[in-house]
Protein backbone atom coordinates (compact mmCIF):
# COMPACT_ATOMS: atom_id res chain seq x y z
CA UNK A 1 0.00 0.00 0.00
CA UNK A 2 1.53 3.31 -0.93
CA UNK A 3 1.81 6.48 1.54
CA UNK A 4 2.02 8.34 -0.87
CA UNK A 5 -0.34 11.54 -1.20
CA UNK A 6 -2.67 10.66 -3.97
CA UNK A 7 -5.71 12.58 -5.23
CA UNK A 8 -9.65 11.54 -5.72
CA UNK A 9 -11.03 13.85 -8.04
CA UNK A 10 -14.92 13.82 -9.22
CA UNK A 11 -15.54 15.54 -12.31
CA UNK A 12 -19.85 15.47 -11.87
CA UNK A 13 -20.24 17.21 -15.02
CA UNK A 14 -23.71 18.45 -15.82
CA UNK A 15 -25.35 16.35 -13.46
CA UNK A 16 -26.41 16.69 -9.41
CA UNK A 17 -28.78 18.73 -7.95
CA UNK A 18 -29.56 20.15 -3.91
CA UNK A 19 -30.80 16.26 -3.26
CA UNK A 20 -26.67 15.15 -4.10
CA UNK A 21 -25.75 17.00 -0.87
CA UNK A 22 -26.20 13.31 0.37
CA UNK A 23 -23.53 12.05 -2.09
CA UNK A 24 -21.07 14.08 -0.15
CA UNK A 25 -22.66 13.31 3.09
CA UNK A 26 -21.96 9.76 2.14
CA UNK A 27 -18.29 9.97 0.97
CA UNK A 28 -17.55 12.42 3.74
CA UNK A 29 -18.87 9.36 6.23
CA UNK A 30 -16.98 6.83 4.36
CA UNK A 31 -13.69 8.48 4.26
CA UNK A 32 -13.60 9.53 8.30
CA UNK A 33 -14.22 5.46 9.03
CA UNK A 34 -11.61 5.06 5.96
CA UNK A 35 -9.02 7.26 8.28
CA UNK A 36 -9.29 5.15 11.59
CA UNK A 37 -7.95 2.10 9.58
CA UNK A 38 -5.71 3.23 7.11
CA UNK A 39 -2.90 5.54 7.23
CA UNK A 40 -3.19 6.69 3.49
CA UNK A 41 -2.37 10.32 2.93
CA UNK A 42 -5.38 11.31 0.21
CA UNK A 43 -7.09 13.83 -1.05
CA UNK A 44 -11.21 14.20 -2.28
CA UNK A 45 -12.36 17.00 -4.63
CA UNK A 46 -15.65 17.30 -6.13
CA UNK A 47 -15.62 19.27 -9.02
CA UNK A 48 -19.30 20.05 -9.41
CA UNK A 49 -21.88 21.95 -11.20
CA UNK A 50 -21.15 25.79 -10.70
CA UNK A 51 -25.04 26.08 -9.46
CA UNK A 52 -24.13 23.68 -6.29
CA UNK A 53 -20.72 25.36 -5.47
CA UNK A 54 -22.42 27.41 -2.78
CA UNK A 55 -24.87 25.30 -1.90
CA UNK A 56 -22.44 22.72 -0.93
CA UNK A 57 -19.67 24.52 0.74
CA UNK A 58 -22.79 25.87 3.04
CA UNK A 59 -24.45 23.35 3.78
CA UNK A 60 -21.75 20.92 4.35
CA UNK A 61 -18.15 21.65 6.27
CA UNK A 62 -15.69 18.35 5.93
CA UNK A 63 -12.54 19.11 6.20
CA UNK A 64 -11.48 15.69 3.46
CA UNK A 65 -13.41 16.82 0.74
CA UNK A 66 -12.82 20.17 -1.18
CA UNK A 67 -15.20 21.71 -3.38
CA UNK A 68 -14.48 22.70 -7.10
CA UNK A 69 -15.46 23.78 -10.48
CA UNK A 70 -15.57 22.76 -13.90
CA UNK A 71 -14.49 25.89 -16.34
CA UNK A 72 -14.33 29.70 -16.34
CA UNK A 73 -14.73 32.46 -18.53
CA UNK A 74 -11.33 33.38 -20.02
CA UNK A 75 -11.24 37.23 -19.21
CA UNK A 76 -11.23 39.64 -16.30
CA UNK A 77 -13.72 39.33 -12.97
CA UNK A 78 -16.61 40.95 -14.12
CA UNK A 79 -17.31 41.95 -17.80
CA UNK A 80 -20.31 41.78 -20.71
CA UNK A 81 -19.97 37.44 -21.14
CA UNK A 82 -23.37 36.45 -21.33
CA UNK A 83 -23.84 33.27 -19.79
CA UNK A 84 -20.36 33.12 -18.68
CA UNK A 85 -18.94 33.13 -14.87
CA UNK A 86 -15.65 34.36 -14.15
CA UNK A 87 -12.90 32.60 -12.06
CA UNK A 88 -13.40 35.40 -9.87
CA UNK A 89 -17.33 34.31 -8.82
CA UNK A 90 -16.59 30.64 -9.08
CA UNK A 91 -13.28 31.16 -6.05
CA UNK A 92 -16.36 33.29 -3.98
CA UNK A 93 -18.70 31.09 -3.73
CA UNK A 94 -16.39 28.62 -2.32
CA UNK A 95 -14.57 26.80 -5.29
CA UNK A 96 -10.67 26.04 -4.86
CA UNK A 97 -10.32 23.45 -7.70
CA UNK A 98 -10.93 24.07 -11.16
CA UNK A 99 -11.33 21.59 -14.14
CA UNK A 100 -9.74 23.83 -17.42
CA UNK A 101 -8.79 22.51 -20.67
CA UNK A 102 -11.72 19.12 -20.62
CA UNK A 103 -11.63 17.97 -24.21
CA UNK A 104 -15.62 18.53 -23.79
CA UNK A 105 -14.89 22.20 -23.62
CA UNK A 106 -12.44 22.06 -26.22
CA UNK A 107 -15.02 20.22 -28.73
CA UNK A 108 -16.67 23.12 -28.31
CA UNK A 109 -14.32 25.96 -29.08
CA UNK A 110 -11.28 26.06 -26.40
CA UNK A 111 -8.35 26.28 -27.71
CA UNK A 112 -4.77 26.72 -26.34
CA UNK A 113 -4.91 30.18 -26.60
CA UNK A 114 -8.04 30.81 -24.82
CA UNK A 115 -7.06 27.58 -21.70
CA UNK A 116 -3.83 30.01 -21.17
CA UNK A 117 -5.98 32.79 -20.49
CA UNK A 118 -8.14 30.71 -18.33
CA UNK A 119 -5.55 29.05 -16.67
CA UNK A 120 -3.97 32.85 -16.21
CA UNK A 121 -7.48 33.65 -14.80
CA UNK A 122 -7.98 30.85 -12.49
CA UNK A 123 -4.09 31.60 -11.08
CA UNK A 124 -4.63 35.19 -10.15
CA UNK A 125 -7.42 34.04 -8.16
CA UNK A 126 -5.74 31.39 -6.27
CA UNK A 127 -7.87 28.45 -7.26
CA UNK A 128 -5.36 25.34 -7.92
CA UNK A 129 -5.97 24.53 -11.66
CA UNK A 130 -6.48 20.92 -13.23
CA UNK A 131 -5.32 21.37 -16.31
CA UNK A 132 -6.67 18.18 -18.95
CA UNK A 133 -4.34 17.22 -21.88
CA UNK A 134 -5.15 14.33 -24.05
CA UNK A 135 -4.85 13.25 -27.29
CA UNK A 136 -7.41 11.70 -29.76
CA UNK A 137 -7.61 8.31 -31.28
CA UNK A 138 -6.43 9.44 -34.82
CA UNK A 139 -3.38 11.14 -33.05
CA UNK A 140 -2.86 7.82 -30.80
CA UNK A 141 -2.66 6.06 -33.92
CA UNK A 142 -0.45 8.21 -35.62
CA UNK A 143 2.21 7.94 -32.92
CA UNK A 144 1.36 11.90 -31.89
CA UNK A 145 0.54 11.11 -28.34
CA UNK A 146 4.19 12.52 -27.06
CA UNK A 147 3.66 15.55 -29.64
CA UNK A 148 0.32 16.83 -29.08
CA UNK A 149 0.85 16.59 -25.32
CA UNK A 150 3.61 18.50 -25.23
CA UNK A 151 1.93 21.27 -27.76
CA UNK A 152 -1.07 21.06 -25.29
CA UNK A 153 1.16 22.09 -22.55
CA UNK A 154 3.87 24.76 -23.62
CA UNK A 155 0.44 26.75 -25.46
CA UNK A 156 -1.55 26.65 -22.55
CA UNK A 157 0.98 27.10 -19.22
CA UNK A 158 2.92 30.42 -19.75
CA UNK A 159 6.24 29.96 -18.20
CA UNK A 160 5.83 33.33 -16.16
CA UNK A 161 2.59 31.10 -14.18
CA UNK A 162 3.24 29.71 -10.92
CA UNK A 163 2.27 26.14 -11.78
CA UNK A 164 2.92 25.00 -8.21
CA UNK A 165 -1.02 24.88 -8.42
CA UNK A 166 -1.58 23.22 -11.71
CA UNK A 167 -2.48 19.70 -12.01
CA UNK A 168 -2.45 18.06 -14.97
CA UNK A 169 -5.30 15.42 -15.81
CA UNK A 170 -4.01 13.29 -18.61
CA UNK A 171 -7.02 12.26 -19.95
CA UNK A 172 -6.79 10.51 -23.58
CA UNK A 173 -10.32 11.73 -25.48
CA UNK A 174 -10.72 8.35 -26.59
CA UNK A 175 -10.99 6.59 -23.32
CA UNK A 176 -13.44 9.15 -21.82
CA UNK A 177 -16.53 7.48 -21.14
CA UNK A 178 -15.90 4.70 -23.59
CA UNK A 179 -14.58 1.81 -21.04
CA UNK A 180 -11.49 1.70 -23.00
CA UNK A 181 -8.06 2.53 -21.11
CA UNK A 182 -4.06 2.71 -21.83
CA UNK A 183 -1.82 -0.26 -20.96
CA UNK A 184 0.32 -0.06 -18.01
CA UNK A 185 3.44 0.21 -19.75
CA UNK A 186 1.68 3.29 -22.49
CA UNK A 187 1.01 4.83 -19.12
CA UNK A 188 4.19 5.11 -17.28
CA UNK A 189 5.80 6.43 -20.52
CA UNK A 190 3.48 9.03 -20.87
CA UNK A 191 3.74 10.03 -17.35
CA UNK A 192 7.26 10.10 -17.19
CA UNK A 193 7.23 12.31 -20.31
CA UNK A 194 4.53 14.60 -18.79
CA UNK A 195 6.56 15.02 -15.63
CA UNK A 196 9.76 15.46 -17.35
CA UNK A 197 8.92 18.04 -19.82
CA UNK A 198 7.45 20.08 -17.61
CA UNK A 199 9.51 20.22 -14.38
CA UNK A 200 11.86 21.13 -17.85
CA UNK A 201 10.14 24.17 -19.12
CA UNK A 202 7.89 25.46 -16.61
CA UNK A 203 8.61 27.54 -12.95
CA UNK A 204 7.70 24.78 -10.36
CA UNK A 205 9.51 23.77 -7.41
CA UNK A 206 9.08 19.54 -7.86
CA UNK A 207 7.50 17.66 -9.83
CA UNK A 208 4.09 18.40 -11.09
CA UNK A 209 0.97 16.81 -9.62
CA UNK A 210 -0.07 14.47 -12.74
CA UNK A 211 -3.36 12.62 -12.56
CA UNK A 212 -5.10 10.54 -14.81
CA UNK A 213 -8.76 10.10 -16.35
CA UNK A 214 -11.11 8.02 -18.67
CA UNK A 215 -13.10 5.50 -17.51
CA UNK A 216 -11.86 5.31 -14.57
CA UNK A 217 -14.27 2.58 -12.40
CA UNK A 218 -14.00 0.55 -9.16
CA UNK A 219 -12.87 -2.62 -11.04
CA UNK A 220 -10.10 -0.98 -12.98
CA UNK A 221 -8.15 1.12 -10.47
CA UNK A 222 -6.30 -2.00 -9.07
CA UNK A 223 -4.61 -1.85 -12.51
CA UNK A 224 -3.74 1.75 -11.74
CA UNK A 225 -2.77 1.56 -7.93
CA UNK A 226 0.56 -0.63 -9.23
CA UNK A 227 1.75 2.52 -11.70
CA UNK A 228 3.64 4.40 -8.70
CA UNK A 229 3.72 7.43 -11.73
CA UNK A 230 0.23 8.31 -11.03
CA UNK A 231 -0.58 10.58 -8.43
CA UNK A 232 -4.49 10.59 -8.35
CA UNK A 233 -7.31 10.13 -10.61
CA UNK A 234 -9.97 12.50 -12.61
CA UNK A 235 -13.08 10.17 -12.25
CA UNK A 236 -16.12 11.20 -14.32
CA UNK A 237 -19.05 8.97 -14.69
CA UNK A 238 -18.04 6.76 -11.42
CA UNK A 239 -18.10 9.51 -9.42
CA UNK A 240 -21.66 11.11 -9.65
CA UNK A 241 -22.64 7.71 -7.42
CA UNK A 242 -21.24 7.44 -3.98
CA UNK A 243 -21.01 4.01 -4.03
CA UNK A 244 -18.62 3.95 -6.95
CA UNK A 245 -16.62 6.76 -6.14
CA UNK A 246 -16.10 4.81 -2.63
CA UNK A 247 -15.65 1.73 -3.92
CA UNK A 248 -12.67 3.11 -6.17
CA UNK A 249 -11.19 4.40 -3.25
CA UNK A 250 -11.60 1.69 -0.99
CA UNK A 251 -10.30 -0.86 -3.84
CA UNK A 252 -7.30 1.67 -4.52
CA UNK A 253 -5.93 0.30 -1.08
CA UNK A 254 -6.56 -3.28 -1.09
P1 LIG B 1 -15.08 9.27 -17.38
O1 LIG B 1 -14.80 10.83 -17.55
O2 LIG B 1 -14.48 8.84 -16.08
O3 LIG B 1 -16.59 9.16 -17.38
O4 LIG B 1 -14.47 8.58 -18.54
C1 LIG B 1 -13.59 11.41 -17.18
C2 LIG B 1 -13.62 12.87 -17.46
O5 LIG B 1 -14.31 13.30 -18.41
O6 LIG B 1 -12.97 13.67 -16.75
Amino acid sequence: MTNKLKYFIGNWKVFGDFGSLKIIYQIHRFYVKFKKRHIVKNKIILCVPSTLIYFFTKKFKSKFISIGAQNCHHQKMYGSFTGSLSASMLKKVGAKYIILGHSENRSEGDTNRLIKQKIKSALDQKLNVIFCIGETIAEKKEGKTFSVLKKQMRDSIDKKYNSNNIFIAYEPIWSIGTGKIPKVQELKKIFKFIKGEFKKNFKTRSFPIVLYGGSVNDKNIRMFSSISEIDGFLIGGASQSSKKFIDIIKNYYR
